[in-house]
C-alpha cells in the first residue's frame, strides 16, 4: 500500500466520530493482527526473556512492570509463561479477547523457544498454559497468574511502592510516548526499580507509515519541523516522537540510569538518502549514524 493512502486512513480515522472504533476494526482486519501468527511480537517477546534472563539470573518470582501492552500481548504473556509476578500498563486499552486467546494459542506452540530465551523447563511453561486455558480475557489470565492488566493508566504515576519492582520492559513503546510525557514515565520507572533492579526498552526509531511502501524512505519523516509533524501526523490514535538514539540516551541519563548495554541497529544504506534530504532544523547537528540508527535495545540500571 502507497504510504499516504495508510496516513490519510488513519488521519481520517482519527478526525471522524466512532473512528476509533472503525480503527479498530481494521487493524483486526487488515493489519498484522489479522496474521498474528506471522507477527514480529513472538520472536521481540523471546529477545526480551533472553535480555532478562542475561541481566536477572531468572524471571522465576520476578516482579515486573510492562509498559505499553498494546493490542497483541505476548510480552506480558511470555514473562508470566516464564514465572514473571508481572502487571502490564497502558495508556488506551486495546488488547481484545480474541486477540489474546489467538496469541495464547501461538504461545502455546512456541513452548521451546520460550524454554530457550528465558531458561525455564518447557513443562513448567506447558503447566502455566494450562493454568490460563480457560481464561477469556487478559485480564482474567492476569488475576490468574498473580499479575494485573491495568488500562487505561497513567504511567507516570504507578501502583507500587518506591524501590518495590526487579524489572521494568517495554517493547516498542518509548517511540510512541509524547516528547513532554517521557522524563516522567522515566523518572516513574526509576522510582519503582529497586536498586540494582533493570529496564529492559526495545525502541524502533522510523516511519511505520513507511513499513512495507515503496515509495518512502522510513527515515524521510525526518524532514517535517515539529509543527509540521505534530499537525499532521500525531493525533488520537498514533503518536510518535522522532527521537534519535543520542536523545534517547540523554533522556535515561538524565532520569539517573546507568546505561549497561545498547544494541543498535543501523540502516547505514540509508546514510546517502538523508545526505541529499533537507533534514528539519532539530535533526540537522545530529551524527549521520545517529540519524540512521532506526532501532536500539537498551539495558538500563538503577545503581545500587
Ligand atoms: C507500537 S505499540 C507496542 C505495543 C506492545 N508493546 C507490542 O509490543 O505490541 C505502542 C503502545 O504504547 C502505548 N503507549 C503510548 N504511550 C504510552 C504511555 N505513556 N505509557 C504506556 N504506554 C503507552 C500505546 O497505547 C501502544 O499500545
Amino acid at each position: 500500500m502507497k504510504w499516504w493512502v495508510k496516513w490519510g486512513i488513519t488521519y481520517t480515522l482519527a478526525h471522524l466520530p466512532g473512528g476509533r472504533i472503525l480503527h479498530h476494526k481494521m487493524v483486526r482486519s487488515f493489519g498484522e493482527l489479522a496474521h498474528l501468527e506471522s507477527s514480529t511480537r513472538f520472536a521481540n517477546t523471546e529477545i526480551l526473556l533472553e535480555m532478562a534472563q542475561r541481566q536477572c539470573g531468572t524471571i522465576e518470582g520476578k516482579i515486573v512492570a510492562e509498559l505499553g501492552t498494546g493490542w497483541l500481548p505476548a510480552v506480558p504473556l511470555g514473562f508470566f509463561l516464564a514465572g514473571a509476578r508481572l502487571q502490564t500498563f497502558d495508556v488506551v486499552r486495546l488488547a481484545a479477547d480474541e486477540i489474546f486467546a489467538k496469541t495464547r494459542d501461538i504461545l502455546a506452540s512456541r513452548t521451546a523457544e520460550i524454554s530457550r530465551a528465558s531458561g525455564v523447563p518447557e513443562e513448567t511453561i506447558r503447566a502455566r498454559l494450562q493454568q490460563i486455558a480457560a481464561a477469556d480475557s487478559l485480564a482474567a489470565a492476569c488475576e490468574i497468574l498473580d499479575g494485573r492488566y491495568h488500562a487505561p493508566y497513567d504511567t507516570t504515576s504507578l501502583p507500587f511502592d518506591s524501590g518495590e519492582v526487579d524489572l521494568v520492559v517495554s517493547n516498542l513503546v518509548l517511540q510512541c510516548i509524547p516528547n513532554d510525557a517521557l522524563p516522567a514515565v522515566l523518572a516513574e520507572s526509576w522510582r519503582i526499580l529497586k536498586a540494582g533492579g533493570v529496564a529492559l526498552h526495545r525502541i524502533r526509531m522510523s516511519d511505520e507509515y513507511a513499513a512495507d511502501a515503496s515509495d518512502r524512505n522510513h527515515l524521510e519523516y525526518l524532514k517535517y519541523p515539529d509543527r509540521t509533524w505534530d499537525r499532521w501526523f500525531n493525533h488520537s490514535l498514533k503518536h510518535i516522537n522522532r527521537l534519535r538514539a543520542s536523545q534517547f540516551l540523554e533522556l535515561f541519563e538524565q532520569a539517573g540510569f546507568r546505561l549497561i548495554e545498547c544494541r543498535r541497529h543501523t540502516d547505514f544504506d540509508s546514510i546517502p538518502f538523508l545526505k541529499q534530504l533537507e533534514l528539519a532544523p532539530q535533526f540537522r547537528n545530529l551524527e549521520w549514524d545517529d540519524l540512521a540508527t532506526v532501532g536500539i535495545d537498551v539495558v538500563l540500571q538503577k545503581e545500587a
